[in-house]
């Protein structure tokens, strides 16, 4: 078959390592990719968000067989519908069932309606009575731009002078421009503190009637060690959490994991493709922080390097609704990804640099942000390389990433030096 994955990041090279493991795989292509995905798969410069000019790539191109749509913006604006009208097979949910990320406000409503554990909350597209409403909560509250926001839409306000300057932010100067329309006002939940950013991300593979959870993986989200700094897009993780047990995969899968998938097929969105549930442990169990509708970056960096199932079978069982007759098996130990980003990240920050890569043994290179120029590997983004590496457990394997990331230098390249560091057994 031959296979093209739309994106360009860590996650997309990671997918691609992934489904070139599959025999039955002949050749593998990447809209847009980077310098990494270029050396497994032809990279298609095409904007993924035009979707015209990707429908015009497809009809030149009849020898593509399966599609995969992985992040969020071509998700929301119905790529999926697109290419299906085309009589094409794709993994990844439709334009409907993407609305359960692109919406915070459809999200809630839905976890409300179904029961399903989430931070008390109400919706607002009016600035007076969202002002009014967060007055009445008090501080410390949590607000959300209802939309896609780059992942910068969610404010956490320690004070009320804080959180009105925050709403007025989102609702009235439109820094998030149609996203903060509606804004979502949110108790803050307080998380157990031995888990790393307090968070657990479940992703799991659904086609739309069976659900089965990928293993368990964490992410660092601030810049800086010690959870200092801005928020990221995610600047590293491990796999599996140790402290996520068996027990608790049970008691998330049977208070929120299935009763989501359910959920959305009773409201006549089914959702088929990876449904990525964070998920935050609260004294009174485990609770949703937020819904993505694709694979997390860069959690997936460290999951299917531990994937022994053929991910194409898996993807091709979730389009044709039968993963209920797939086994899926992982690899024992576990695995540790170290985000390499560039000086200045998550703000402001160059492209162009050189980066040097001395000799890397014990781990794998993913590419995030890099292109070719002139030959020479450079820097094109906020996240350039991913770390990957896999051991007995997560000090072995954090191990092996950094004496690996120790072999890699660019002009101002910065790293977290303790991803998989803080964890305890719950
Ligand atoms: P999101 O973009 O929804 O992932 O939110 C970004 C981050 O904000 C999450 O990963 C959490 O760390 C934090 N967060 C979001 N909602 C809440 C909440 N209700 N209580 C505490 N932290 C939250
Ligand atoms: N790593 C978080 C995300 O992909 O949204």
């Amino acid at each position: 078959m031959n296979v093209l994955v739309i994106g360009s990041g860590g996650r997309e090279h990671a997918i691609l390592k992934a489904l070139k493991k599959s025999p039955r795989v002949e050749n593998l292509y990447c809209m847009k990719g980077n310098a990494g995905t270029a050396e497994i798969a032809t990279n298609v410069d095409v904007d993924f968000m035009n979707a015209e000019a990707v429908k015009k790539y497809v009809l030149k191109h009849p020898e593509i067989d399966y599609f995969v749509v992985t992040p969020d913006d071509p998700l929301a604006e119905g790529l999926v519908d697109e290419l299906e009208s085309m009589g094409k097979r794709c993994f990844g949910p439709n334009r409907a069932a993407a609305k359960i990320e692109s919406s915070k406000s459809f999200a809630k409503e839905l976890m409300r309606k179904y029961g399903i554990p989430t931070a008390r909350s109400e919706s607002f597209t009016d600035y007076g009575k969202a002002l009014e409403y967060v007055r009445k909560q008090g501080a410390p509250i949590v607000l959300k731009a209802d939309g896609l926001a780059l992942g910068k839409g969610v404010l956490i306000c320690d004070t009320m002078a804080q959180a009105e300057e925050c709403l007025k932010e989102i609702m009235l100067d439109k820094t998030f421009g149609n996203a903060g329309d509606c804004v979502v006002v949110e108790e803050l939940m307080k998380g157990l503190k031995y888990i790393p950013g307090e968070e657990v991300s479940l992703l799991c593979f659904t086609d739309g009637k069976t659900v089965k959870p990928m293993i368990s993986a964490c992410d660092h989200k601030r810049a800086a060690d010690g959870d200092k700094g801005l928020n990221t897009g995610g600047m590293g993780t491990f796999a599996p959490c140790p402290f996520f047990t068996p027990e608790d995969e049970e008691e998330v899968m049977r208070t929120i994991v299935r009763p989501t998938v359910d959920a959305m097929r009773a409201e006549g969105t089914p959702f088929k493709g990876c449904l990525y549930f964070g998920l935050m442990r609260t004294d009174r169990g485990y609770k949703v922080v937020e819904y993505n509708s694709r694979f997390g970056d860069p959690e997936t960096q460290v999951i299917l390097p531990m994937l022994k199932t053929d991910l194409l079978d898996i993807f091709e069982a979730v389009t044709d609704e039968r993963l209920s007759d797939i086994d899926i098996e992982w690899d024992d130990g576990a695995c540790v990804c170290v985000v390499l980003a560039s000086g200045g990240y998550p703000i402001h920050y160059e492209r162009g640099d050189e980066i040097y890569v001395g000799k890397i043994s014990g781990a794998d290179i993913v590419h995030a942000g890099t292109a070719r120029k002139g030959g020479k590997l450079v820097t094109n983004g906020g996240r350039v390389l991913n770390v990957v590496a896999k051991g007995k457990n997560i000090d072995e394997a954090r191990l092996l990433a950094y004496s690996a990331a120790s072999q890699i230098e660019w002009k101002g390249m910065q790293y977290r030096s303790d991803i998989g560091l803080k964890y305890r057994e719950g």
